[in-house]
């Protein structure tokens, strides 16, 4: 993504070997770039959302267990503190599949690399594997946009090149990935192919992830779109004023239940009620093979209701503030995801292809994936 005429992956290392990411709890008023140094400063960057995105924060937790073993101390046992800063990690935040299977990962190369292993080898190589971690997730993204962009444009072509508009929620753009994004890389393919395409973002309650910064993103890329109340979607589905809905994922089942931002199960039921096509975008590393029914196993986080109570932005002035909404005595609970059921997404939209959202479908995109199986 090009900002400020700089193209800018969401997170790199820069000239001074240090970790650099976008600090997007600023973002859309403000530009800013964190350097993260520990895996405690990693931890706390992915909890409070200075990072975010199933793809983001799984490619941050493979650059935070390359800075663990780097600063792993002399006193302690180096494994011990590998599996200690390998939970912290994975404990920040439950729902979304690729953090987990980030440091998964690298820990799965440690292992590999025996009883013999020396620190200084295990750093170069966790920093690698992280390299290759943040690489793929790029290249995987890119594939998404070629499949899910044939979709807008076979959209197109029925239109005879009327605007095709597209409902996505929360943001799987650019910045929830290191690069492309999920659902929104369909619609960047498409654009850049010269398809007339308008998105419909709904704003995202309570982060704003979509109002704050898939309209950022857009309209650095010159997508039109217009920012929505959260609850306008179904409105628009009942006067035929969307074309198809896609949204990211944060964890999909063998089945093809799909984990997302709180919000998104509404959206794929007033999607059935209108005949409108309900896609979900993803990359391999957010599906959980081992589990089939998601509303009853995938973990959903429960965020500080703080989060519902209070709302930032900036003033006239253009200072930033957050101010409270509801009475100072109304409590609120904040849960952060929910789980669209399979039978409700007409196609998950892959690094593969488009499967039908099945066990049959995902399976026989990741036949390799079958003998997994658990739940
Ligand atoms: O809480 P976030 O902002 O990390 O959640 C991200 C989402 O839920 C998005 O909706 C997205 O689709 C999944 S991340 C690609």
């Amino acid at each position: 993504m090009l900002v400020n005429g700089r193209h800018y992956r969401t997170i790199w290392i820069d000239e001074r070997n240090e970790l650099c990411v976008i600090d997007q709890t600023v973002l859309p008023h403000e530009f800013r770039i964190v350097r993260l140094h520990t895996p405690a400063e990693v931890c706390r960057a992915i909890s409070s959302m200075v990072v975010r995105g199933a793809g983001l924060i799984g490619a941050t937790a493979g650059y935070g267990m390359w800075l663990a073993a780097a600063q792993a101390p002399e006193d302690r046992p180096f494994t011990l503190w590998m599996t200690e800063c390998a939970a912290s990690l994975i404990a920040t935040r439950p729902t979304a599949s690729n953090l987990a299977w980030a440091v998964e990962r690298q820990r799965n190369l440690l292992a590999s690399l025996g009883p013999e292993l020396r620190k200084t080898d295990a750093v170069a190589l966790l920093r690698a594997e992280a390299d290759r971690i943040a690489d793929e997730d790029a290249e995987f993204c890119r594939s998404i946009g070629q499949h899910g962009g044939e979709l807008i444009t076979a959209i197109s072509r029925r239109k005879s090149g009327e605007t095709v508009h597209v409902l996505t929620h929360c943001n799987a753009g650019w910045l929830a990935f290191v690069d492309y994004g999920s659902a929104l890389s369909p619609v960047y393919a498409a654009f850049d192919a010269g398809v007339d395409v308008h998105v419909w973002v709904d704003e995202t309650r309570p982060r704003n992830q979509g109002a704050s910064l898939t309209a950022w993103e857009l309209g650095r890329h010159g997508v039109r779109h217009d920012v929505i109340a959260d609850n306008a979607g179904g409105h628009l589905m009942q006067h035929g004023m969307v074309d198809l809905v896609i949204t990211g994922a944060d964890r999909v089942t063998r089945c093809g239940d799909a984990a997302n931002k709180i919000g998104t199960y509404l959206k794929a039921l007033a999607a059935a009620d209108n005949n409108v096509p309900f896609y979900v975008a993803l990359p391999s590393s957010t599906f959980d093979f081992s589990l089939c029914d998601g509303v009853r196993d995938i973990p959903i986080e429960e965020r500080d209701g703080e989060e519902v109570r209070r709302i930032r932005g900036v003033n006239r002035a253009g200072a930033a503030e957050h101010v409270l909404l509801c009475p100072e005595f109304s409590p609120a609970r904040n849960w952060a995801f929910d789980v669209t059921p399979g039978r409700l997404i007409t196609g998950l939209i892959t690094e593969r292809g488009i499967c039908a959202a099945s066990e049959e479908g995902v399976l026989g995109l990741y036949p390799e994936h079958a003998g997994r199986c658990s739940a």
